[in-house]
């Protein structure tokens, strides 16, 4: 694996960086182009900014949001688009996943996918799990929203507590996060969103507790390589002090 070019940052380096990946509607849009043109240069843009997150600055952690909770409302062809794209991708992931050294894990409800995604979800889940732990993760956020992962992780405990298996007096912040899809991953330390929009859209609402922002105008497609780098130069100046004083 390449040097990492932010080891003379140290600390300043992010070990996990999320992505929204907004845009890709307008960027087709300005081209006269259907709005899932958009989706599928933005797919392959994922592909390109997560080599280089992994490779070059050396993340361990990149997650970005594929399509959240809320994105059924959308019109069914577009919908259908991202899943055949999803479908599409992990079929090329799960081939090259030992070879470069990554793996591919979900945050979201996966149930609600046709049976077909849900196979290729789960034999993409079977791959990783069988390699390294310390292989960059790719958290891909699939009908995934904030408050429905919350939600979710609150029901599961709630059903430990019905069988004796917890107490509620036991929950803290860190048994709770080991409910979420998240756990096991360290919270993000920069979330990026592209396209201009200055919002979440319920993204990872319970881990941006203390995340650095970095919001850009350029649409995913044509986000690059130098946006990365803009994003990590303005998150090694930020001065984090999670609620402390320094
Ligand atoms: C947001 O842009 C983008 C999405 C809702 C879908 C993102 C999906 C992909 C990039 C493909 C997923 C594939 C893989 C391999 C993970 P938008 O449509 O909301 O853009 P707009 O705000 O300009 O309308």
């Amino acid at each position: 694996m390449p040097e990492e070019k932010n080891a003379a940052a140290g600390t300043a380096s992010p070990r996990h960086i999320a992505i929204i990946m907004d845009g890709n509607g307008r960027w087709a849009t300005q081209r006269g182009l259907p709005r899932t043109a958009g989706h599928k240069v933005g797919a392959e843009n994922l592909l390109k900014i997560a080599y280089y997150c992994k490779d070059v600055v050396g993340v361990k952690y990149l997650t970005v949001y594929a399509f959240s909770t809320e994105n059924w409302k959308r019109a069914t062809e577009e919908v259908n688009v991202i899943m055949l794209l999803l479908d599409h991708y992990l079929h090329e992931f799960i081939e090259v996943m030992a070879r470069d050294h990554f793996r591919i894990c979900f945050f979201g409800d996966l149930s609600k996918l046709s049976p077909k995604l849900k196979k290729i979800a789960a034999r993409t889940d079977e791959v990783s799990n069988a390699l390294p732990k310390d292989y960059c993760r790719l958290n891909l956020c699939i009908n995934y929203g904030g408050r429905d992962e919350i939600l979710r992780a609150a029901r599961k405990y709630a059903a430990d507590c019905a069988q004796g298996i917890r107490t509620p007096e036991e929950l803290d912040e860190h048994l709770f996060s080991t409910y979420l899809d998240s756990d096991e991953v360290p919270d993000p330390e920069l979330i990026i969103r592209p396209s201009g929009e200055l919002r979440l859209s319920n993204f990872l609402l319970w881990q941006c507790a203390y995340s650095e922002f970095y919001f850009t105008d350029t649409l995913w497609p044509d986000f690059t390589t130098d946006e990365i780098d803009r994003a990590i130069a303005s998150y090694a100046k930020r001065n984090r002090r999670f609620g402390g004083v320094k």
